[in-house]
């Protein structure tokens, strides 16, 4: 008798199965395993992930001077850096609210620059995302004093941004 003949004979002998239905039970019990594996696997994948995500709160430290260029390093992209984000020039650590501006929140866009006129019309605009805040009405100069307001009392200052600085030394 061949190795196969009297392999399918005990099988049937033992389970009662046909060779066909015993090896596609096995197959599906296979399938199940790897499948419930595969969540207890993504699981911890997920696990990774999340301590991957997660930052170390830092004290705020002083910048100085940069520029809008310089800025834009600073959008929560790196975790080594500070998430930062100015408001009429001055910079702001917003490190503390990472799942508003950090990458994937709602106000990622604001991160790493100064975001002074799309605040000021509460717009999320792209050509909004800018600083300049020429030609604002007096009601949306004063929606932006409001979140100047609230964002000093929140945040820790550590910055300005020299070309700023340059703007309003210019028009002293
Ligand atoms: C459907 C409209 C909106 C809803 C429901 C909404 C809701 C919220 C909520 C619940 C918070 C958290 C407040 C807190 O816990 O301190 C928040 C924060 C904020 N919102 Fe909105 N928002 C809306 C539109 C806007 C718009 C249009 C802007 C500006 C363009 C904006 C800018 C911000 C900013 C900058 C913060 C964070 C302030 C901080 O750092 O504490 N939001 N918003």
């Amino acid at each position: 008798m061949t190795l196969w003949a009297s392999l399918t004979e005990s099988i049937f002998h033992y389970t009662g199965l046909s060779p066909a239905a015993f090896f596609t039970i096995l197959a599906i019990m296979f399938v199940t395993y790897k499948i419930v594996c595969g969540m207890f696997v993504a699981a911890g994948d997920y696990v990774e992930v999340k301590r991957a995500n997660e930052y170390v709160v830092r004290e705020p430290v002083q910048i100085g001077d940069v520029t809008e260029e310089d800025l834009k390093a600073y959008d929560g992209k790196d975790p080594n850096k500070p998430l930062l984000m100015a408001i009429k020039g001055q910079i702001y650590d917003v490190s503390r609210s990472r799942m508003f501006y950090g990458p994937g929140g709602p106000y990622a866009l604001f991160a790493g620059r100064d975001a002074s006129r799309a605040l000021a019309l509460m717009s999320f605009d792209p050509k909004d995302l800018t600083g300049n805040i020429d030609g604002l009405s007096d009601a949306e100069l004063e929606v932006l004093q409001d979140w100047e307001y609230k964002f000093r009392e929140k945040y820790v200052q550590v910055g300005q941004l020299v070309s700023h600085q340059t703007t309003s030394e210019a028009s002293e």
